[in-house]
């Protein structure tokens, strides 16, 4: 069973931005399986690396639309989003350092990071940039 499942509920209401969290969602899936099937630290840790750089690029991208529209909330979430993106660094620079397992406490923390920044963060943009044309 995937670990976090795509729900209606999760919707920013911006089409690229729904594939974005789409993805992420996968990919914290396929990190799940990887580990639940015992693959070596080299494969968890190419997941891992692919997920950081994802994460980068789903960010920047949230970033510059929000830029490029004046949007309010653009510094707020930018923090939000340097945070996010400092934690899971570090997390990856200790399991790359063997520092680090890739435990549940893990999961948790990533799962929930997903959930908690789509719901009570990234949907604060959707009526502002839907009333832009964003859609
Ligand atoms: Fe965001
Ligand atoms: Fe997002």
């Amino acid at each position: 069973m995937p670990l976090m499942s795509w729900k209606d509920v999760y919707s920013v209401k911006v089409a690229e931005f729904d594939e974005h969290h789409k993805q992420l969602i996968s990919m914290i899936n396929n990190l799940d399986e990887a580990m639940k099937q015992g693959k070596g630290k080299d494969i968890v840790g190419e997941i891992l690396t692919k997920l950081v750089k994802y994460t980068a690029f789903h960010f920047a991208a949230e970033q510059k639309v929000m830029q490029q529209q004046n949007y309010s909330g653009y510094d707020e979430h930018k923090d939000k989003h340097d945070k996010m993106t400092a934690k899971v660094m570090a997390l990856q620079n200790d399991y790359h350092a063997g520092k680090a397992s890739l435990t549940i406490e893990v999961f948790k923390f990533l799962t929930d990071w997903l959930n908690k920044h789509i719901l009570e963060t990234d949907k604060k943009y959707s009526e502002y940039l839907n009333s832009k044309g964003i859609k």
